[in-house]
């Protein structure tokens, strides 16, 4: 763990410079270097190997392709949103770089507002995706490239020699004349075709269009789905078929995120399939952007899904989440997980293992404690609804631990609950966050970090009682993967 991006266990100094993963990464002989396996916690910040919190939402994930290059490492763009409450003030696109996506170093910003232009500082930039364009040997950035109040509805398109940039703006425009808001561009790496995926018509139709050889512009449109109203566009293509990902329509509240299938990007399509339990939201995400981790063991097909914080979009965390793959039916579902590890090499990953305190095995008051209804982890829960507090004696190994709390939440639409953990009376930094499942009775999970010990009074306390029910099945205590 002394590489993951969540910090769990180890002061900076334990970490890998800068330096010593930039060796390891120019070492690599493919397969990449083996530096660390990676252990994804959805629900928690990410930090970058300095410590601060990443800022690369909406963006993509792709591994270095360019040919004759060794640098064989993962890159990571996404949109800075520092600070930002709203969208309209574009600040930057990052990228950070990973040779086993594990740790992430910070490389900066590779495509910044130019004044005078449509990507100001005052314009919208949501969406970054990079491709590696091999006729050219160039990197192609497509973006949403809007005006603040989303009105312009176009895309943008930069270029660089260079994964790690600096991109060059060559401009915004509508594909075909059509407006377009959010969407992706999506390479298939048999063909090298690459095609964008699109809400248009006023955010009703959701179109698919091929790109021109040198991934410039549009080339052909292909197909749409007339008034769905979807965006959050991403594909898989898994034994030759295409995994076409969206999510519905609703600012930057969580959908019920679906998938359509095909054998040919230019349809037909199926009928839509949902990817997680009905009720789960995603797990309360969006999708951003969908991998293909081809190991040299397993494929994995891995979710990167943006957990937007609507009110603080600044605060908007990621949530990596494995695709299970049904072979039967050729279904693919989001694997439920609070804290799950991948070896990118070889591609076998597993849930992390832990234990769980349920409400009933707590030292929660009774007068807290309630008969547990659908959702439950065992056969009662605590109502936190009016500030009370769930406790615990823990029990194990001493270290900092992941504690992920097993919740309902009944708030109306994008609120949010804080629930601070004291250990022995001292209290931990960090809050967990909680985002309302909003009247469903599936269980949501939320992660927060604390340092126990064996026998550690431990107290969750909610933070902002609004007098909507809220209720802590039981909290799982992840253990660290590097001391099993
Ligand atoms: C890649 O590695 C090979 C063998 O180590 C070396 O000959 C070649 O110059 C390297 N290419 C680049 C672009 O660094
Ligand atoms: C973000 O806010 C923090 C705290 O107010 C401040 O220290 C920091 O400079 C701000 N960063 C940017 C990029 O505005
Ligand atoms: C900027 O957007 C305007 C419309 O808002 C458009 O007419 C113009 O072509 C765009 N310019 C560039 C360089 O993308
Ligand atoms: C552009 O939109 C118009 C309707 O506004 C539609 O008739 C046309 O097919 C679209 N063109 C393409 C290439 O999608
Ligand atoms: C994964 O590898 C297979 C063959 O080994 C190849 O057909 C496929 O295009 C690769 N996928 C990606 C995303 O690179
Ligand atoms: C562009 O579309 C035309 C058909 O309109 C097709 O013949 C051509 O192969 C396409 N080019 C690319 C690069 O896909
Ligand atoms: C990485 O994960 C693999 C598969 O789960 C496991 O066999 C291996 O021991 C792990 N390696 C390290 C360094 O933790
Ligand atoms: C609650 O606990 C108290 C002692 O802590 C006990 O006296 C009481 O009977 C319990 N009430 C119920 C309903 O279990
Ligand atoms: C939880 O407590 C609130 C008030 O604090 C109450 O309105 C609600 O009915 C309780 N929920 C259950 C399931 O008992
Ligand atoms: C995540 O970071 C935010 C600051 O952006 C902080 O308020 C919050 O407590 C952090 N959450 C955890 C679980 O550390």
């Amino acid at each position: 763990m002394a590489n993951s991006p969540y910090q769990i266990d180890h002061p900076p100094i334990m970490f890998p410079t800068a330096p010593l993963l930039a060796a390891l990464a120019a070492a690599a002989a493919t397969p990449l270097a083996h530096a660390a396996n990676a252990t994804f916690f959805p629900t928690l910040n990410m930090t970058d190997t300095s410590g601060n919190l990443i800022q690369a939402h909406g963006g993509d994930i792709i591994r270095s392709s360019a040919s004759g290059s060794n640098d064989t490492a993962w890159y990571w763009f996404g949109e800075d949103k520092t600070n930002e409450t709203t969208s309209g003030h574009f600040q930057a696109v990052n990228c950070y770089k990973s040779p086993d996506f594990s740790s992430w170093e910070f490389v900066g910003p590779v495509l910044s507002p130019v004044s005078g232009t449509n990507i100001s500082s005052d314009s919208v930039v949501e969406r970054p995706k990079v491709l590696y364009n091999d006729l050219n040997d160039e990197y192609v950035m497509w973006f949403h490239s809007d005006s603040a109040n989303y009105g312009a509805a176009r895309v943008g398109v930069a270029t660089s020699k260079t994964i790690d940039g600096t991109y060059s703006y060559r401009g915004s425009f509508k594909p075909f004349g059509n407006d377009s808001r959010d969407m992706t561009i999506y390479k298939d790496p048999d063909t090298q075709t690459a095609y964008l995926i699109y809400a248009t018509t006023n955010n009703a139709d959701f179109a698919i269009a091929s790109l021109d050889s040198d991934y410039y512009n549009v080339n052909e449109s292909l197909y749409t789905f007339s008034s769905v109203y979807y965006e959050a566009p991403g594909v898989f293509k898994i034994n030759g078929l295409f995994y076409l990902l969206y999510s519905p329509q609703d600012g930057w509240t969580p959908t019920e995120d679906g998938y359509f299938t095909s054998s040919s990007m230019a349809g037909p399509w199926s009928a839509s399939t949902l990817l997680a339990e009905k009720g789960s939201y995603a797990y309360l995400t969006q999708n951003a952007y969908d991998i293909t981790i081809n190991g040299t063991e397993e494929t994995l097909y891995l979710y990167y899904g943006d957990h937007w914080s609507g009110n603080e979009l600044g605060s908007s965390t990621y949530s990596f989440y494995p695709v299970v793959y049904d072979s039967q039916d050729k279904s693919i579902s989001l694997h439920q997980t609070g804290g799950w590890t991948l070896d990118a090499e070889t591609g076998i990953w597993s849930d992390l293992p832990f234990t769980t305190i349920t409400a009933a095995d707590s030292t929660t008051p009774n007068t807290t404690l309630i008969s547990c209804a659908d959702g439950c982890v065992g056969v009662e829960a605590a109502n936190m609804t009016s500030s009370q507090t769930f406790s615990f004696t823990y029990s194990g190994s001493a270290g900092t631990k992941v504690l992920g709390l097993l919740y309902t939440y009944n708030g109306p639409k994008n609120s949010f609950l804080h629930v601070r953990v004291t250990v022995d009376g001292v209290v931990a930094s960090g809050e967990a966050l909680v985002e309302t499942s909003r009247g469903t009775t599936v269980q949501q999970e939320t992660g927060t970090i604390a340092t126990l010990k064996d026998g550690s009074e431990v107290v969750l306390t909610l933070l902002d009682s609004n007098g909507d029910e809220f209720l802590i099945d039981g909290v799982k205590i992840y253990e660290d993967p590097s001391c099993g």
